[in-house]
């Protein structure tokens, strides 16, 4: 029995468009906290009409499936990813991440080489000398904010893979351009975007930012236009059936879109596997004996990943609980049933992998971080439908092998080195934008840990502290 929009239970809309207006504001004020209880008032499936939009939310594995693998060809990228005033598309323009159709087709085709296995695997070495490098700059104990280190790494990274062009010094616009990028996705608006309001003014500026940095990169890869290794060399090489190559345009929204996916979500998984690590002290100490046995003082490489499985399995826990794309929306290009759900052409829906992965059908204590139940013996029970930290269907992370190893590489590498503590009486609130983050940065204590290690920094380059 098909059960049409109408009937799908949901919260009611107050009737004036004010009353209307409040009530949107609030619920995106906290969205992990509006859509639990939308859930647990009205079921699996909600139907919610925000300003006459149509809506339908999502968290059953089989729904969630169902929209992403089998029926993928009825649901497009939504508004909030393609709309060029409003949407993620401002930045980062028609990319991968953004684009739908044969357009989004061509591109994913151009662009998964650049991350096929043989590919990235040469990125680990920077990915651990990265690593290194933020380490030199730690002291033996003291406060910083974790949330500010793991995003300057990952974006050390990301844009060292991107480019062989030295970053650095744009770290800050780019650290800025990301900082507007979220403010914007997070603020609800209904100002029209020709009035320059603050943060008009400052998602302008974003946008010249990452212009600015994106085509100068390009510029400078031209000066020798050889593939340097570099991801920029694979898109700009690229050939599409006909022999074309993308345009600078496409290379800019391409590489803004890798700048952009590529490192807040590794950076935001780190911040989680290391609040969960400090509360979680007996895990903690198995990442580090794992780590002293199979390290014995040395910086991890590629080869040592199979042989540190519970470096694995934390990150894979931490990505169960705090799945940093906490979820992800679509639009209905035709009626669609979903289960036994009609969602109406237009309508948006939202699939919610962090209320799926905290379900307690599906998951033993699901607030407990248990690394152990990805342990090879208990892995064989866990539904595999009910865990998406990387999506699913064609639409799956393209950077999902690239991340993977970049999270492993970098807490092996920090873990080996510190033990990082939550400041006492710190309370972590968790806030759901186009990714979760920890919504006042994340002060923790590092301690340098009684190990030696060899670090390849020269100490030149360390500072003192
Ligand atoms: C822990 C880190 C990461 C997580 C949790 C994550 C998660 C996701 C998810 C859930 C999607 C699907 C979005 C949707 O269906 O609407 C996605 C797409 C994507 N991700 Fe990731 N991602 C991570 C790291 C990366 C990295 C490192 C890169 C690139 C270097 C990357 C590049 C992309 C791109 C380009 C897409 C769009 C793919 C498409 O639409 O065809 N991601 N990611």
């Amino acid at each position: 029995m098909t059960i049409p929009f109408e009937q799908i239970p949901g919260p009611q809309m107050p009737k004036n468009l004010f009353g209307q207006i409040n009530s949107v504001r609030a619920f995106s004020d906290n969205l992990i906290k509006s859509f639990r209880e939308a859930f647990a008032e009205h079921g699996d499936v909600v139907a919610m009409q925000p300003l006459g939009e149509k809506m339908v939310l999502f968290r059953h594995p089989d729904h969630i499936h169902e929209a992403l693998v089998t029926k993928s060809k009825s649901l497009k990228k939504s508004r909030e990813y393609t709309d060029p005033k409003r949407g993620l598309a401002r930045f980062v323009g028609t990319g991968i991440l953004t684009a739908n159709g044969d357009f989004w087709r061509r591109q994913r085709k151009q662009v998964s080489p650049a991350f096929h296995t043989q590919r990235i695997t040469a990125y680990a070495d920077a990915m651990v000398t990265a690593g290194d490098k933020m380490l030199s700059h730690w002291p033996v104990k003291g406060e910083l904010d974790i949330a500010k280190e793991m995003m300057h790494v990952t974006l050390d990274i990301i844009s060292g893979t991107i480019s062989s062009v030295d970053l650095t010094a744009d770290a800050d616009r780019i650290d800025a351009a990301m900082d507007a990028i979220n403010a914007y996705n997070g603020t609800f608006s209904v100002m029209p975007t020709w009035i320059p309001t603050p943060m008009e003014l400052r998602v302008r500026q974003a946008v010249r930012d990452l212009d600015d940095v994106v085509y100068n990169m390009i510029a400078e890869w031209r000066k020798h236009g050889e593939d340097d290794g570099s991801l920029l060399s694979m898109l700009m090489l690229a050939e599409d059936e006909d022999g074309n190559h993308m345009t600078d345009k496409q290379i800019r929204d391409e590489s803004v879109t890798l700048i952009l996916a590529g490192h807040e979500t590794t950076a935001n998984a780190l911040n989680w596997t290391f609040k969960l690590l400090s509360e979680n002290p007996d895990a903690e100490a198995k990442l580090h004996e794992e780590l002293d046995r199979v390290l014995q003082g040395r910086l991890p490489e590629l080869a040592d990943l199979q042989e540190l499985p519970y470096t694995d399995m934390v990150v894979k826990e931490s990505l169960r609980l705090y799945p940093p794309a906490w979820g992800v929306s679509r639009e209905a290009v035709e009626d669609v049933e979903i289960g036994d759900y009609l969602v109406p052409k237009g309508a948006l829906v939202s699939l919610n992998f962090f209320e799926m992965h905290h379900d307690g059908r599906w998951w033993d204590e699901p607030n407990a971080f248990r690394p152990e139940r990805w342990s090879p013996e208990n892995a064989e029970n866990i539904n595999k439908h009910a865990y998406m930290p990387f999506g699913g269907g064609p639409r799956v992370c393209v950077g999902n092998a690239f991340a993977q190893m970049e999270a492993n590489l970098l807490l092996a590498t920090i873990a080996q080195r510190y033990s990082l503590t939550l400041t006492p009486g710190q309370v972590v609130i968790p806030d759901a934008r186009i990714t979760m983050y920890p919504r006042d940065g994340l002060p923790m204590i590092v301690e340098k840990r009684d190990v030696v290690v060899e670090s390849h920094v020269n100490q030149a380059e360390a500072i003192p502290v």
